[in-house]
């Protein structure tokens, strides 16, 4: 396996290689995004995996200066899943000091986590685009654990016409349901065994759906239940799938989306209504 620093290296790796496939990352690699790299192999020849913790995508108050940093073991766990290149750039190499541009998806980055998280989802675009640019993939992967950001990056890529595929990888779970993250280490022991009650609670909610209760009921009693369980519940929303608004009871393809905080971890997570 290659690692590279700067823009030169990798775009010269870039060259020498026909079909690439492309996994950003901000690093700290779970077996989520081992999962993300094992799918991209079926994609393209070679694999490139950039790690990278962005600091745009962070709000003033929020963990960029903590979100932990582990390249040498994450570049250890690549090497064994057979991954060909790592990018890793600094911080100067992708923000010059006199950049003005950013990159910005209206509608789809407003609510939820966008809403929470001022600037989030323009972070996320601004440096998906500059990567994107840098490793010019033909196909890249991203989790659907975060599905908002998969909708602004899917979004960004038609808009500004890239020629990249995108693919969705279904979220990958501890055995007890929890969602993999690398924000889950931040979670003592007693918010450890509560945490899994978020996608049981998703779960409980996509079958009262199924069975034709009420979405504000639903979203009223979920909100009960994650409280009770110890949460604060930045949102529980169940929105269309395509373009995230608001659903209304006789929408169909649905998904319900979370967020909430167990002590100072937030926590996301979604469940994909299938049969509505
Ligand atoms: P990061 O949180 O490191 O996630 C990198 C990729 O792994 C994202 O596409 C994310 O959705 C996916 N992922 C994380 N947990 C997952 C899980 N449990 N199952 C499946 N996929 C999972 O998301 C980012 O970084 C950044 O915002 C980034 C896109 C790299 C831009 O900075």
């Amino acid at each position: 396996m290659q690692t590279f620093t700067t823009i030169p290296e990798i775009r010269a790796w870039r060259k020498e290689n026909q079909r690439i496939a492309f996994v950003p990352t901000m690093g700290n690699l779970h077996a989520g995004h081992l999962q993300l790299v094992r799918e991209a192999k079926k994609y393209a020849d070679k694999v490139v995996v950039s790690i990278f913790v962005n600091p745009t995508q962070f709000g003033i108050n929020e963990d960029f200066a903590d979100y932990p940093r582990t390249e040498i073991e994450d570049c250890v766990r690549l090497a064994a899943e057979n991954c060909d290149a790592v990018f890793l750039p600094n911080i100067e190499t992708i923000y010059s000091s006199n950049a003005q541009t950013l990159v910005s998806v209206s509608h789809v980055s407003q609510n939820y986590c966008g809403a929470s998280r001022v600037g989030h989802f323009d972070g996320v675009a601004t440096v998906v685009c500059k990567l994107f640019n840098i490793v010019q993939p033909n196909v890249a992967l991203f989790g659907l654990k975060d599905f908002q950001q998969f909708l602004v990056i899917q979004t960004l890529t038609h808009d500004l016409h890239l020629p990249i595929e995108l693919i969705g990888v279904p979220t990958v779970r501890e055995l007890d349901g929890l969602a993999m993250s690398s924000r889950n280490g931040y979670l003592n022991e007693t918010e450890r065994k509560i945490a899994p009650q978020l996608y049981q609670i998703l779960q409980n909610s996509g079958e009262q759906l199924s069975q034709g209760k009420s979405i504000s009921a639903i979203e009223k009693n979920a909100i009960t239940a994650l409280t009770q369980a110890g949460f604060v519940v930045d949102y529980f929303n169940i929105a269309r799938r395509d373009d995230l608004k608001i659903a209304s009871d006789n929408d169909s393809n649905l998904i319900i989306l979370v967020a909430a905080k167990l002590g100072k971890t937030r926590l996301i997570d979604n469940f994909v209504i299938e049969n509505l």
